[in-house]
């Protein structure tokens, strides 16, 4: 177990800046169970918070600069107006200054920032830190946002200023999550359900090790077929498509194009029936379709890579009860269903198992389903 994101980023400020921070926000990784790039596309999904996170230990300053340190760089600029800088984790914290409203009532700030989300692993790094950085603005401006706009304002700092074209699962789930609970999201409405998950099941993060770009995946070159393929049919967004109107209807539209947006429409209604499934106590029902899920990825979506691939038959070979890719997939993490009983078998079988078929050592942890972001402690309080 890593050194809590909380006491890194508060012990490194108090040796950066010689005080104490006087406040730490705080916002999970989250882990997606089912219903992966469904969220561009008006449709569900069911993600959990996480209980790795992000920390940003901060206090205000008198002018309007915010200068911070991470991973050995620091990263200082004006809030009057906010620029770009080179690429790097503070282009995110740019992002939300530019995007989120209360930064322009706020005063700058002194801050550090630790975490324990690996970066480019599909776990949301990019939206705990967006978070993390609207909890600050907030704060310091003395502003309550609403969640959800708090959610958009992040989720705008990443297509717009980022440049990373996503939805909204990422940012809506680190900012709207409750512990012991998975999070139902219907990307259309944007309204939200908790859906409580059960204390013999254990879900286990299973990092392949592998890594993506932050930016350069195909991830914008998938959203846009799935786009084409909405404006071929004459609909909104794929979430308006059945499969029988997307066999019917696909003449004339490129075969690849079709097989993405098969996903989209067959993942959709997975995530509905893998909600009643949990919420009707069919663990086992679940499981089936967060492994349908991965089949779906892999071969419609191709968005799985060699590895997770041998990932997840390495954790259905250890008895998992169903496991998929997570998140934009191409690299990064799978994740398992599996009984608490046999979890520590599970992990050593599965871990073996990955090795032996790819010569990787993977790392494997299971995460408990946590609270959304905000501010742990106060001077004071
Ligand atoms: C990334 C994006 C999300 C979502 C997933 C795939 O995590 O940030 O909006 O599209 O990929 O489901």
């Amino acid at each position: 177990m890593p050194p809590s994101a909380e006491a890194s980023a508060r012990a490194e400020f108090e040796q950066r800046f010689g005080s104490s921070p006087d406040f730490v926000a705080v916002a999970p990784g989250r882990v997606n169970l089912i219903g992966d790039h469904t969220d561009y596309n008006d449709g569900f999904v069911l993600p959990m918070a996480i209980d790795r996170s992000l920390t940003i230990a901060a206090k205000p300053r008198t002018d309007r600069s915010v200068r911070v340190h991470s991973l050995g760089e620091t990263a200082e600029f004006g809030l009057d107006p906010v620029r770009h800088g080179p690429p790097s984790w503070s282009e995110y914290l740019r992002g939300v200054a530019w995007s989120h409203a209360p930064a322009a009532e706020s005063p700058g700030w002194d801050g550090v920032i630790s975490s324990t989300i690996p970066a480019g692993a599909s776990l949301s790094s990019s939206a705990a830190i967006e978070v993390a950085a609207a909890v600050v603005f907030d704060h310091l401006a003395g502003a309550v946002t609403d969640r959800t706009e708090m959610a958009l304002a992040a989720q705008r700092a990443e297509r717009e200023w980022v440049g990373m074209e996503c939805g909204i699962m990422d940012q809506l789930t680190v900012a709207r999550a409750t512990a012991d609970h998975a999070l139902l999201i219907d990307c259309r409405s944007l309204e939200t359900d908790n859906v409580p998950l059960p204390d013999h099941v254990v879900f286990v993060v299973l990092d392949t090790g592998t890594r993506r770009e932050l930016t350069s995946s195909p991830y914008n070159d998938r959203r846009a077929a799935c786009e084409r393929v909405a404006d071929a049919l004459g609909v909104d967004a794929l979430r308006d498509v059945d499969l029988e109107t997307l066999e019917r209807d696909s003449d004339g539209i490129d075969p690849a194009d079709v097989r993405r947006a098969r996903h989209v429409v067959t993942e959709n209604d997975r995530v509905r029936r893998a909600t009643d499934a949990l919420r009707g106590g069919d663990i086992a029902g679940f499981g089936a379709l967060m492994t349908e899920s991965h089949i779906s990825l892999r071969d419609d979506f191709e968005s799985s890579n060699a590895e997770l691939d041998a990932m997840v038959r390495a954790a259905l070979r250890a008895g998992a009860l169903g496991a998929r890719v997570t998140g934009a997939g191409f690299a990064g993490c799978a994740v398992a269903a599996v009984d608490a009983a046999g979890l520590d078998d599970f992990i050593a079988a599965t871990a073996s198992g990955y090795a032996d078929a790819t010569g990787r050592t993977p790392e494997l942890y299971p995460c408990r389903p946590s609270r959304a972001a905000g501010i742990v402690r106060l001077d004071g309080d």
